[in-house]
């Protein structure tokens, strides 16, 4: 079927921060545009009644609207937010946060938003697309099909020259001859994988120095009013990145990542699937033997499912503050939503880990209530 361009008035952008345009039967999405712009844009796909197309061209511009400093941005499917200002992405961010929170009961209701320092050059992890028969190399475009971005404006300098060197008279070739015909290259810092799973060597911040800013959020919002730190459990916690610099007697770090870094005496990381439904109990074991008994804080960082049993996580070891680091604020919102009664939200916080993506991480704060 033959589908004809459309013209769009935008009415406001979504939390995958694309143009939505309603008409009286049919709704659609266009990334890329701004509230109130007016143009044409291309058919691209429908799903579950939805259709989604690309933007062609632009006829009322927003105000709001700049060039983008990207040469990739408008074919590009990584950044949502170039062709418009940081400050405006972030109030973007910040809306779409304080609608998906309307369903919890938070004691401090205005999100506090922790802003990056530099809006580009900050990633030290990008995974390209490689098709060895096209010849292509790159990142996914809106349309998923591989895009040259060897200009890409938010990567680190380390991960750059090494996106040059690989581009550069097409070296990647050589590196994967003996591999599938297409498959994905990783950078992370300088160094480069083929065909492995995301983050090979652990998981680890994209942001290095947003990084830090999260952890000190910790520090300061949590640790700072606890009177007793005596135990910590970081659940989800990779190679305990959130709790190392937290000045804790004892810390247990659980993760499901198989390569566990080395337990000292005073930290204690065990190896466990958190979705098992004998996860808890599993726990239970190791808890004995070590005498973990009270527990002051706990963190939760999963991945973008989130954790739907978080209230038996949080019963079972009756922290005294909580901290869940959410990548996906729907999720946190769907586990927050039922929190059981003996604990309250205090603050949620937006931290901006992903500069010019629709993408940041939510940040709620926990306490019990007689505590
Ligand atoms: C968002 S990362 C957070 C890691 C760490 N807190 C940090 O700041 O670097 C999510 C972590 O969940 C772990 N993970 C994913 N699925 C899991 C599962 N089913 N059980 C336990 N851990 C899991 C991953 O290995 C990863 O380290």
């Amino acid at each position: 079927m033959q589908h004809k361009n459309i013209r769009f008035q935008i009415q406001h952008l979504d939390s995958l921060g694309q143009g939505v345009f309603k008409t009286d039967t049919d709704v659609f999405f266009i990334k890329k545009t701004l509230p109130n712009e007016t143009g044409e844009a291309r058919f691209m796909a429908k799903s579950k009644g939805v259709h989604f197309y690309k933007l062609e061209q632009v006829q009322e511009k927003s105000p709001l609207r700049q060039e983008s400093p990207c040469p990739h941005f408008d074919e590009c499917g990584g950044c949502d937010f170039l062709h418009t200002n940081y400050p405006t992405e972030l109030d973007f961010k910040k809306t779409a946060l304080t609608r998906m929170v309307q369903r919890l009961t938070i004691k401090n209701p205005e999100i506090i938003v922790h802003q990056a320092p530099e809006r580009l050059h900050y990633r030290n992890r990008i995974q390209l697309h490689y098709d060895k028969t096209k010849k292509q190399l790159g990142f996914l475009s809106v349309e998923r099909k591989i895009l040259d971005t060897r200009h890409c404006q938010i990567l680190n300098a380390e991960v750059e020259k090494t996106y040059q060197k690989l581009v550069e008279n097409d070296a990647w070739l050589k590196m994967v001859e003996q591999a599938p015909k297409t498959g994905h290259i990783e950078i992370y810092h300088n160094k480069i994988s083929i065909n492995k799973p995301y983050a090979e060597g652990g998981f680890s911040q994209v942001y290095d120095q947003m990084n830090q800013v999260l952890k000190n959020l910790i520090a300061e919002k949590i640790e700072g009013k606890l009177t007793q730190k005596n135990y910590l459990i970081d659940l989800f916690g990779g190679n305990g990145n959130l709790s190392d610099q937290l000045a804790f007697t004892f810390k247990w770090i659980v993760d499901f990542y198989p390569k566990t870094p080395d337990s000292t005496a005073n930290v204690q990381f065990t190896n466990q699937d958190l979705y098992d439904a004998k996860a808890i109990s599993a726990l239970k074991k190791t808890q004995d033997k070590l005498k973990f008994f009270e527990c002051d804080l706990m963190l939760i960082d999963p991945p973008r499912s989130g954790l739907k049993n978080i209230n038996e996580f949080l019963l079972h070891f009756f922290p005294k503050k909580a901290v869940y680091v959410a990548c996906q604020a729907s999720s946190l919102v769907r586990d927050l939503s039922t929190l059981h009664p003996q604990y309250e939200i205090e603050e949620i916080h937006l931290v901006d880990l992903f500069p010019s993506t629709h993408h940041f991480e939510t940040i709620a704060c926990i306490s019990r209530k007689d505590c």
